[in-house]
């Protein structure tokens, strides 16, 4: 093979890497907007309001003041037992007929809330 020719074959080789280069990074940058789009949402939901626990804030609550009638050996818990969340949901602002303090008020919202968006999460 003449020199020239190998010089030609070198630069087109060279090229052709080249080429091949540019086409990958090219890929990738396209690909790379396209992944951080797809985890977006993920980090783009709005914070949950504070969560109210039923067993630590709700049912302390609950059992101190509506003891002994709606928990366990009270004359209620058979109809309306207060140590289940499913109670507190059915009954809902029905409670604030007993319960008249806005923080204990405000607390059962939210937990009522809660319960609420629960449910529709999980059908
Ligand atoms: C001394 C027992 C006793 C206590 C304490 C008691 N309850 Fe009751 N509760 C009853 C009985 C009995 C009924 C069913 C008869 C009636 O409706 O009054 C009832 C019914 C209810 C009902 C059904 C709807 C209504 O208003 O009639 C709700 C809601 C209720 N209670 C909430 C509460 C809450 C909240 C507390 C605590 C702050 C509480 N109760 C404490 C005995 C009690």
């Amino acid at each position: 093979m003449r020199p020239v020719m190998r010089v030609c074959v070198l630069l087109l080789a060279l090229t052709l890497a080249y080429v091949y280069g540019a086409c990958v990074r090219a890929k990738f940058y396209a690909a790379a907007p396209a992944l951080s789009a797809f985890s977006a949402p993920e980090s783009a939901q709005p914070t949950p309001p504070a969560r109210v626990d039923s067993n630590t804030q709700v049912r302390p609550l609950l059992e101190s003041r509506c003891t002994p009638c709606h928990f366990a050996g009270g004359t209620m818990y058979a109809r309306l037992p207060f140590d289940r969340p499913e109670t507190i949901a059915k009954l809902g602002t029905k409670l604030f007929t007993r319960i008249k303090d806005e923080k204990e008020q405000q607390l059962l919202r939210d937990f009522l809330t809660q319960q609420a968006e629960k449910g529709r999460d999980q059908p």
